[in-house]
Formats: C-alpha cells, structure tokens, sequence
C-alpha cells in the first residue's frame, strides 16, 4: 500500500459504480488503512458510507472520512440521522455489501453472538447483503481460542473472512494479525459484488464430486459419508472464474451448480467410465469425490432376507484417480486425501504414486465435523514441495484457494 490515501488502482476505474458499501471501521490501530481502502473503493465508482465504532475515532478522525467519500460518516446510535435514507436500519436494507476493515476482536465478538449495542454492530444485524470482515489484531489475540470460534461462528453464517497477514504487527511482535492488505480487500470487494475473476477463461476443469453407492441387493447398498459439498464447491467457483466445468457427481441433494456440465453417476464403476470417457481436452482434473474403493464381489438379484448372518465379499473398486495420472499429459491433477491418521505420510504417499500435482489432505477422524459441514480445515501438499497448512475455512473459500494455488504455481503449465 502506498504512503498516501490515493489508490493505486487508477486503471480500474468504474468497476464498482452504483454499488453502495457500508464500510465499518473499529478501533484496531490497523483503522488508518481504511482511509486508503474508502478512498480506492470510491476511485472504482463507489458509494461508500462510513460507520465508525467510538473507539475507532480515537485512532482516526470522521473528517479523513467524509472528505474522501463526500457522505456523512456515521457512529452514535442516536446521532439525528441526516439525511432519511441513513438510519440504522435503512443505510444497511439499500447496502449492496458491508466490509468490515479492520475488524477488532470485539466487533468479531459482537457480531458472532448476535450483540448490537452500538451502530456498527446494530448495522451488521440489520444487513441483508454480503457481509467481507477483515480482521485485524495482535497474534495472541488472534490465536485465541474464543476468537477462533467467534471468526468460525461468522463463516459458518456465510460472512467473508479475509484472512490477516503474517508479519511485522503494530505490536512490534511478528506474527499473523495484520490487516490484509488494502488492495486485496479491494480485489475481494469487486469479486463478491461483480463476481470480478476471469481467470479461469478458456480452461476445461472436471471435478468429481460425491460419494458412491454400491448395491449389494435391490434395496440395498454401500456408501459413505462424503456429501459431495466440497466439490460442488470447487465446481461452481471455477465455473464463475470462467472455466468450462463438467462435474462428475456422484449421489447427493446439492442443486447443480450454474453454467456446470453435470454428469449423475451411482456406482464407481460408472463415475470410472464418466471420467476416462471425458478426459479429451480436459486441462485440469480436481478429483474431490469420494468414489467406493471396494466393490460388493455379488450383488444379489433378489432381496437377501433377514437371518443371523451375512458375510459380505468386497473386491477392490476401480481406481479413478490412479488411471487419470497414468493419462496425465499435459493436465494439472488435484487430488483429495481424507484420512483418519497418518495424514501427512498417507497424503505425500498418494500424491506420488498417482502422479499429482497437488493433494488437499484433510483429518476425517470422528468429531473433526467435515463430511457434510460446510467448513473444511486442509492441508495442501505439492509436487513441488510445499506444504501450505490453511485455517478452517469455508468448502467456498477453500475452493477459491485451491484455485488460486494452481493459478499461482501452475498456470504456465495450463496455458
Ligand atoms: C492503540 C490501540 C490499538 C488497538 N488495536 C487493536 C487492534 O488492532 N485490534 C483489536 O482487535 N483491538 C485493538 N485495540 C483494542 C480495541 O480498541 C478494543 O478492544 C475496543 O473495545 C474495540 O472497540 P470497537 O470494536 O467498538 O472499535 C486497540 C486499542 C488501542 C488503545
């Protein structure tokens, strides 16, 4: 970020006319920066209304605010409003986004348990439009468990959480806390309000998403927990970026992602045959589903009846993701581990032997609460080396990272 509040986003004028955002600023030593986002948020053509918290006018003036976005700046509750149309409740039903830059542990706090005891807190209650909080604070702050929930809590409801940086805080300590930097919140603000990415243009993406369901008898048949939300995710995200997404799905209730090719399998054997059939073209494969790795050796044509005992065979299912690296060319291939022990040595294990790219490892163990939540903790491991280790974030928000990833550190190869 530049020194001055004047954007460097001169070249992008305009993306944001008619939108109009409510920038919440708290008292985080970080609230400087909001001058330099409200001045570049206005620079791209929007109208911004700034609410401040009490505390956060002692770290900053209103008069920096209301010169840069030419609105009154809001703070007490009973301020006489002045104008109609910036009440507490009415500013927030014509928002078209609320950002929160920086927010302080406390409006995180807030906003978690459903208090609203001041306007910016009262506001974030009354908003129906998407919610972005950019957090900012000392690392021990941060780190501490009851904040952790506080920011899970928020992303559970489907609030955007732009994760602070790691380095040099206010503090002097080093750690991460430090508000994100204004420019990305920016990019993020012109994502979710005009779905800004194109970055995925021209690329053909197959995710597979889903369990599988592998009959046994007419009635009956094995499966597994996945819920195919982390795939649909991906699916949709890479398709608003711009790809052509054909989703291979195996059973679930999701609605079909927009502007997706959906293919509806039931058992391995058929997502085997979705897959290998469809691999001409196909630049990137993101393997998510969670396809039988065991196949009933029988499967009965009547009903097997009730009786003491039955003793299933299993035989060993096809295996998608290990014939896709065998055909692997020129594709980029993401691979899922989900383990219950020995994360990390099961996960570099698949990564080599199936001819990865890139693997996303997560802990299934009972009570880690991933199948069917829509939350996911992973673990990134690459053919290059790295190990990226993410927080919990939402299936959404870890979809867009994995796709970041890939364009940051194989895209060349895409293209
Ligand atoms: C100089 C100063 C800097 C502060 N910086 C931060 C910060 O970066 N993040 C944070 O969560 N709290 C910070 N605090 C503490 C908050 O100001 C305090 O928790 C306050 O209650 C937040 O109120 P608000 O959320 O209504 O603005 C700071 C306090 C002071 C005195």
């Amino acid at each position: 970020m530049p020194n001055t509040v004047e954007s460097k986003n001169n070249g992008c004028k305009g993306t944001l006319r008619g939108k109009r955002i409510i920038l919440g600023v708290t008292g985080g030593i970080a609230a400087y920066k909001s001058a330099y986002l409200a001045s570049a948020l206005v620079q791209h053509g929007a109208d911004v209304h700034v609410v401040m918290t009490e505390h956060a006018t002692n770290l900053i003036g209103k008069a920096t605010f209301w010169s840069l976005t030419k609105n009154p700046v809001i703070t007490g509750l009973f301020e006489q409003p002045t104008k109609p149309d910036i009440t507490h409740v009415s500013l927030p039903e014509s928002a078209d986004l609320l950002l929160i830059a920086p927010a302080t542990a406390d409006i995180i706090g807030k906003m978690a348990n459903g208090i609203a005891d001041d306007m910016l807190s009262t506001m974030a209650l009354a908003v129906r439009c998407p919610v972005i909080i950019a957090p900012a604070m000392n690392m021990n702050m941060y780190t501490n468990p009851i904040v952790v929930a506080n920011v899970d809590r928020l992303r559970q409801y489907e609030y955007i959480i732009i994760e602070p940086e790691t380095g040099m805080l206010a503090c002097g300590a080093e750690g991460m806390g430090r508000l994100a930097d204004p420019d990305v919140i920016v990019r993020r603000v012109e994502e979710v309000l005009i779905g800004g990415r194109r970055d995925y243009s021209g690329f053909n993406i197959m995710v597979t998403a889903g369990p599988t369901q592998e009959p046994i008898d007419p009635v009956r048949f094995i499966t597994n927990r996945s819920s195919g939300k982390m795939g649909y995710a991906i699916a949709d995200i890479a398709a608003s970026r711009g790809a052509n997404v054909t989703l291979i799905s195996g059973p679930t209730d999701l609605p079909a992602p927009e502007g997706v090719e959906i293919v509806k399998v039931t058992t391995v054997h058929e997502m085997h045959d979705a897959v290998i059939t469809r691999l001409e073209n196909v630049n990137m494969v993101v393997s998510a589903a969670a396809p039988a790795d065991f196949t009933p050796a029988q499967v009965r044509d009547q009903k097997v009846k009730k009786s003491e005992k039955w003793t299933l065979e299993l035989d060993k299912a096809d295996d998608i993701l290990e014939e896709v690296g065998q055909r692997k060319g020129n594709m980029i291939l993401v691979g899922f581990a989900a383990e219950t022990e020995n994360i990390e040595k099961y996960a570099k294990g698949k990564l080599s032997k199936k001819n990865l790219d890139l693997i996303v490892a997560n802990d299934v163990s009972p009570g880690s609460d991933v199948f069917g939540s829509d939350t996911n903790q992973v673990t990134l491991y690459s053919r290059n080396g790295d190990k990226v280790e993410w927080p919990r974030m939402s299936k959404r928000e870890v979809a867009g990272a994995i796709l970041d990833y890939v364009k940051n550190h194989f895209m060349e190869e895409l293209s």
